[in-house]
């Protein structure tokens, strides 16, 4: 699909520079720059029909396993500052309930992991790829999503095209 609109948009260039007048080159150039806006928009919508086979968070988009370790490691690295109920301390923000979801509702996945990732201050991008989607495994469940049958991936592909949507609350 993408090679084929690139294709057309190709030949279009190459009428544009063929007739080699200036007034028709700048009349075609503004269609020929709609074209490529246009080619540019279906493959950002070619690559999110592709995510659209990433997980729901609402129906399970993490094992029990996953968010065991995760838990694990959020008692080593982050427990001290964001709370064992994922409150938030001091300084530190809470990682779940009505705070949380108003800042990553909607939000990718890939970019919480990116956030978890600049954690813990100190150390930031010390944990691994597995590590951060375990941990966020662990603050899914925290935030009160379903446990699914499937690990969540660490594939940037699967997380950017999951967003982070809290649970309905009960009687919506
Ligand atoms: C030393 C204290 C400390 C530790 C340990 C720590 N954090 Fe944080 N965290 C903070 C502070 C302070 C902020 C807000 C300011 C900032 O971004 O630095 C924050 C912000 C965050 C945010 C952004 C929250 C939002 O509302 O956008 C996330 C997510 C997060 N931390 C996750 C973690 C995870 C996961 C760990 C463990 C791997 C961890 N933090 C360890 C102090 C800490």
């Amino acid at each position: 699909m993408r090679s084929l609109i690139i294709g057309k948009f190709a030949s279009t260039a190459n009428r544009i520079v063929s007739p080699g007048s200036a007034a028709l080159l700048r009349a075609v150039v503004l269609p020929a720059g709609v074209c490529l806006a246009m080619a540019v928009t279906v493959a950002v919508t070619a690559a999110r029909g592709e995510a659209a086979s990433a997980p729901s968070v609402l129906e399970g988009a993490y094992t029990e396993e996953q968010a065991l370790r995760g838990q694990e490691l959020y008692y080593a690295e982050c427990l001290a500052c964001h709370g064992e109920d994922m409150g938030g301390l001091d300084q530190a923000p809470p990682l779940a309930g009505p705070q949380f979801s108003g800042v990553w509702e909607g939000e990718s996945l890939w970019a919480l992991a990116g956030r978890i990732d600049t954690m813990p201050p100190a150390r930031p991008g010390s944990l691994s790829r597995e590590e951060t989607v375990a941990i966020l495994a662990y603050m899914l469940w925290y935030n009160g999503l379903p446990i699914g049958e499937v690990p969540l991936s660490t594939e940037q592909g699967v997380l950017t095209g999951t967003a982070f949507q809290a649970p309905p609350l009960p009687g919506e």
